[in-house]
């Protein structure tokens, strides 16, 4: 059951990257159970599919479009925009959330690794945001959400590309957060521990296996609440950043993690 009224984000546009992956997903179901008219992306058109069906299927009414897009590349990322348009009109809520994992420890890395975590991760994410930026600088309406990481707040062992690329994703959303807010425009980042979704489970079993620890020794030692973060805690802390009862909150990196940023 949502924690949000239905209609609170009533003829507001959502643009959620990444929707075919765990927390996207998610996030795409929060907003259109709060009214917005949802478009949903990634590059897998089945699990697309099965997105739009599913929030079509817990309200008749709800309008969700689903666009495949690599935003590896400049040429899908503008289709998708004006897609994304026609379908809604004015994108005036991004949830930037589409990442990979990728590289290893500093001796390990090749710059292939490096520029492709860097580019989705980072610079993809900043040139996307840049098309829509310019509409709701028009507009005077928007709020954006970076899904960045606890990784992006502190290093991790085997993290150099994903650190880097978190850290660089918070650096943007902090700048771009004080010359938005100008033209009434809010950007803020979430910052989460491990949440249970593939990703996640796949950065658990990774560090399971190099400290020689089941995963639940790992989750029992490195998260004090003693759990993962559900794909739904984090879609409910995006869809409250996007409402106007986070009017004030500007630039922030909200930290979702059962308290692991505390060990
Ligand atoms: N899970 C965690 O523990 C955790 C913790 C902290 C932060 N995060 C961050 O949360 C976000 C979502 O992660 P998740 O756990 O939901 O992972 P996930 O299930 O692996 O989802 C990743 C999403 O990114 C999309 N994506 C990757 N490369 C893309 C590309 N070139 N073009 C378009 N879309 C692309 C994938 O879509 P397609 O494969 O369909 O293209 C997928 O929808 C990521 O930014 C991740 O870094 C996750």
């Amino acid at each position: 059951m949502s924690i949000f009224a239905k209609d609170v984000l009533k003829g507001k546009h959502a643009l959620v990257t990444g929707a075919t992956g765990g927390i996207g997903s998610e996030t795409a179901k929060v907003l259109a159970g709060m009214g917005a008219s949802v478009t949903i992306t990634g590059r897998r058109l089945e699990k697309l599919d099965e997105l739009s069906k599913e929030i079509s299927e817990m309200d008749l009414n709800s309008k969700v479009f689903s666009y495949a897009a690599d935003l590896g590349k400049e040429e899908e990322r503008e289709k998708l925009v004006s897609a994304a348009e026609k379908a809604h009109g004015p994108v005036s809520l991004l949830v930037n959330n589409a990442g990979v994992l990728g590289g290893g420890t500093v001796d390990q890395l090749e710059q292939a690794d490096i520029e492709r975590v860097m580019y989705i991760n980072y610079t993809s994410t900043v040139l996307l945001t840049q098309l829509i930026y310019k509409t709701m600088k028009q507009q005077k309406d928007g709020a954006i959400v970076n899904v960045a990481s606890l990784s992006g707040l502190r290093g991790t062992y085997g993290g150099t590309a994903y650190a880097s690329s978190k850290f660089a994703l918070i650096g943007f959303t902090h700048s771009m957060a004080v010359e938005a807010i100008e033209h009434g425009i809010r950007v803020n980042a979430v910052c989460p521990g491990f949440v249970d979704t593939e990703m996640g489970r796949n950065s658990v079993q990774n560090k399971a296996d190099r400290e020689n620890r089941s995963v639940s020794e790992v989750i029992k030692g490195s998260i004090p609440s003693g759990r993962m973060t559900t794909p739904s805690e984090v879609a409910n802390t995006i869809a409250f950043l996007l409402t106007d009862a986070a009017e004030n909150i500007v630039g922030e990196s909200v930290k979702i993690s059962g308290g692991s940023v505390l060990r």
